[in-house]
């Protein structure tokens, strides 16, 4: 292939893609096969939907995938005393690791590194948040525990988006638990 042929196969190749489009004219379609999706688009017109809206509202109790499942107990507190702790009694490091690793960020800037209640933030607050070492809370069960973080209690707000997964919640009630017998 010469120069000049070369040449003229790029201007016939640009002379038809911007032939094509840039005008009010809908663009012609040399190779129509999978131009057009026969799919609906989000905002398009559908003859047959309700409403004709081609985007439909998802079905009652949909999660979008990576979500974490909804409280069961968010308003059935005698459910939550029961809520059973999947991680009963695992003390491993991985657990303990992962716990102390949540507890840390959310939780001791208010509660106390050993969950004492002891923190600089305390003397400032109207209302102290409580140790987590009391009588009260080691007489908790763990689901009252896990109630509070996913639902919060008074003014302590819930904490279920800071920690999205649910082993992490249990993990941090471990935790607790941990710095419980820690200070026995
Ligand atoms: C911004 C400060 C703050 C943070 C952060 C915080 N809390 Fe609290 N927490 C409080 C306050 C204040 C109360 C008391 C609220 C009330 O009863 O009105 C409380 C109460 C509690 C109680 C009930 C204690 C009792 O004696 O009734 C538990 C359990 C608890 N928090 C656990 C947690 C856990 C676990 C985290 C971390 C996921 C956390 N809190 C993060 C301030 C905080």
């Amino acid at each position: 292939m010469n120069k000049f042929s070369k040449l003229s196969i790029l201007t016939i190749a640009f002379a038809v893609m911007t032939a094509c489009s840039g005008g009010k004219q809908p663009n012609v379609e040399l190779i129509q096969d999978m131009m057009e999706s026969p799919a609906f688009k989000a905002q398009e017109f559908d003859p047959n939907a309700p409403q004709h809206r081609a985007m439909r509202v998802p079905p009652e109790h949909t999660i979008p995938v990576g979500y974490h499942k909804p409280y069961a107990f968010a308003t059935d507190y005698e459910g939550a005393i029961k809520n059973p702790n999947p991680l009963v009694n695992d003390f491993s490091p991985e657990v303990l690791v992962t716990g102390q690793k949540y507890y840390g960020i959310q939780c001791a800037v208010c509660h106390g590194d050993k969950a004492d209640g002891n923190t600089a933030v305390a003397p400032k607050m109207l209302l102290k948040p409580p140790a987590l070492t009391s009588e009260k809370i080691r007489g908790w069960t763990d689901g009252q525990i896990y109630h509070v973080i996913v639902m919060g209690q008074g003014l302590m707000g819930p904490y279920a988006s800071h920690l999205p997964k649910e082993e992490w919640r249990w993990a941090v009630v471990n935790y607790i638990r941990h710095l419980q017998k820690e200070t026995k």
